[in-house]
């Protein structure tokens, strides 16, 4: 992402917009450009909301950056068409969404200028670190390769082949940002069993799905018709106004059953550093209304049936022990309804 806004001479001055409720990278790489980074509240799919988008863009805005939360796409007709309107560039943040598809087509092969995934190691498929750019720009492409060997001309990509030279010339300013070898080995090999992997995550989810939407007490992740999910994390929302106990019990009460869960992410407004240095056009407050109730739960391709159900189990013991139910009393009056907790 670094790359691909250098490429672009973001730099000071210049504005990104993007979304609140994702890792710091996306936020550092904006930062590290020079640019300032402007954040857009998130919509119902828990991605950036076009509608909130439209209403930052400035002058000085230059470049929309959405993530596909989870692995779920974007609404990337309306990003592009924003884009289209006011001459920006679209760097998708596509960390979570290798082999996700947008209306048919995969993440990373659409209208946007550059897309960028992450091959870290929890990632759906990995090369151990690293990551990888995609882009219909022929021109854009020779750029990132040059930035990305220390600026150097691209003779010098030839320069042990047999018709290589020794002659190079540093022709900007760039960086060290090439993926090894050793690691893109490994990437390819990965690459053949992505489908296989994403097609087991979905399954997860599927049973997963299946089995909360019983749950009044929990609000399932959502979905798009016209996509296919990457299925990178599964993340339930607490509907904490029936629960007994708050997102941070829940995740204890799962750790005593030996499942760990996580949380994606802080939004990036209550992180101390972003907090001196960002200053927040738009409040996020869906962003922020959202945080306390998210849970991702375990999802990976080597789980196994026993140990989905195993964590269906226990979020529906840990939901049937805390539930808030409406008791209803009869007294003398007439009928009195009090919040009270099941077993309580
Ligand atoms: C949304 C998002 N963007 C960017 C990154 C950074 O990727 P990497 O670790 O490959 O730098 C991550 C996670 O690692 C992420 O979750």
């Amino acid at each position: 992402m670094h790359l691909a806004l250098s490429a672009f001479g973001i730099g000071p001055g210049d504005e990104v917009i993007t979304t609140p409720v994702t890792f710091c990278a996306t936020v550092n790489v904006i930062l590290h450009a020079g640019a300032t980074p402007i954040l857009a509240d998130i919509g119902d799919d828990l991605n950036l909301d076009p509608v909130r988008v439209e209403a930052l863009i400035t002058p000085r805005t230059k470049v929309i950056l959405p993530v596909h939360y989870a692995g779920l796409p974007c609404d990337m007709e309306r990003i592009w068409e924003l884009a289209r309107e006011h001459g920006l560039k679209v760097v998708e943040d596509a960390a979570h969404a290798v082999g996700a598809e947008y209306k048919g087509r995969k993440i990373g092969s659409g209208k946007s200028d550059a897309v960028c995934f992450s091959f870290y190691a929890t990632k759906n498929m990995t090369t151990g670190e690293g990551g990888m750019v995609t882009t219909n720009s022929e021109e854009l492409a020779d750029r990132m390769r040059i930035l990305s060997l220390h600026g150097m001309s691209r003779d010098a990509w030839n320069r042990y082949g047999k018709n290589g030279s020794w002659y190079y010339e540093v022709v900007d300013l760039g960086f060290k940002y090439n993926m090894p070898d050793i690691l893109a080995a490994i990437g390819l090999v990965q690459l053949r069993k992505l489908d296989r992997m994403n097609a087991r995550r979905a399954e997860i989810a599927a049973r997963y799905n299946e089995a909360f939407a019983e749950l009044q007490e929990v609000q399932l992740p959502p979905d798009r018709e016209d996509c296919k999910h990457a299925w990178h994390l599964y993340v339930l929302r607490l509907n904490l106004d029936m629960l007994a106990i708050d997102r941070a019990q829940f995740i204890e009460e799962m750790g005593v059953r030996g499942i760990g869960c996580s949380v994606h992410f802080i939004p990036i407004p209550l992180h101390p550093y972003y907090r001196r240095v960002l200053k927040l056009r738009d409040p996020c407050r869906r962003a922020l209304a959202e945080y306390p109730r998210l849970v991702s739960l375990p999802i990976y391709p080597k789980m196994s049936d026993g140990d989905v159900e195993k964590v269906i189990a226990a979020v529906r013991e840990i939901v049937a022990k805390n539930r808030r139910r409406r008791v209803v009393a009869a007294n003398r009056s007439g009928r009195e309804e009090r919040d009270g907790q099941e077993g309580a």
